[in-house]
């Protein structure tokens, strides 16, 4: 589709705030969003909005057993991601934000609250989009366009898995990798610190998360102890490399 250069520049100017679905209604933003993108691009928008308590887990406990043990899961999920829920909303009641809206509204200005909700609004969004990400039955590799892009950004799967895998490895203390789409579309891999992500206005690395990593001892501690380099050489063995490619395609 061609797109006038005036309508590009405001369709490129936006994209980050028609992502995360900020004021898109019937706006003319979000109209040029779903007419060049159609109505998956639409939906899928949709579909990746985070609120402000858990999703169900969509496996056992046990279930990334291969990679990631049953206790390991149970004390991630029900203990530190469920406190990140719940200080979120108290955070959220303490500081008038609306519920309703997507969670990305406040991610994307998250410089105007306070440090606790800075740290729970992205412990939350962080850990609801970490557990859709796995799965106990990976391809092991992603297919289609999201391969050829990743080729394209990094020469090779291998290549992108190194480059990743490092800025597990290499994150100081608590964090998260990332592999992130950036306003010109180009793929990018870094790391945020603490429960930062890529969403908020404080991150130096910007754009939409496609894949996230968490790098904090509580995440792998138990079976992997201070090997964090095994912890991530097992994980990748687990990546829901279809939700990623949902991601990818719901915004191209
Ligand atoms: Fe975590």
């Amino acid at each position: 589709m061609n797109i006038p250069v005036k309508s590009r520049r405001l369709f490129l100017g936006d994209w980050a705030k028609a992502i995360i679905g900020v004021s898109v209604g019937a706006s003319a933003i979000g109209s040029l969003l779903q007419s060049c993108s159609g109505p998956r691009a639409s939906s899928g928008n949709a579909a990746f909005r985070t609120g402000f308590t858990q999703d169900p887990l969509p496996y056992t406990y046990n279930a990334l057993d291969r990679s990631i043990d049953g206790s390991t899961m149970e004390i991630h999920y029900s203990k530190h991601a469920a406190g990140y829920a719940t200080n979120l909303r108290d955070a959220a009641k303490a500081e008038s934000v609306d519920e309703s809206k997507p969670l990305e509204e406040v991610l994307s200005k998250v410089s105007k609250y306070s440090t606790k909700m800075r740290n729970n609004a992205g412990g939350h969004y962080n850990h609801e989009m970490f557990w859709k990400s796995l799965t106990p039955a990976s391809a092991g590799k992603p297919s289609g366009k999201l391969v050829t892009a990743i080729e394209e950004n990094f020469n090779s799967f291998e290549a992108f898995k190194n480059q990743f895998t490092d800025a597990g490895k290499n994150r100081f203390g608590s964090g998260w990798a990332w592999l992130v789409i950036g306003e010109d579309k180009k793929l990018r891999i870094g790391s945020t610190a603490n429960q930062d992500n890529p969403l908020m206005d404080v991150s130096e690395l910007k754009g939409f998360p496609l894949l996230g990593l968490d790098v904090w001892e509580h995440a792998y501690y138990l079976r992997y102890q201070n090997k964090r380099p095994d912890y991530i050489n097992a994980w990748w063995n687990v990546v829901n490399w279809d939700y990623v490619q949902s991601r990818f395609e719901s915004i191209r």
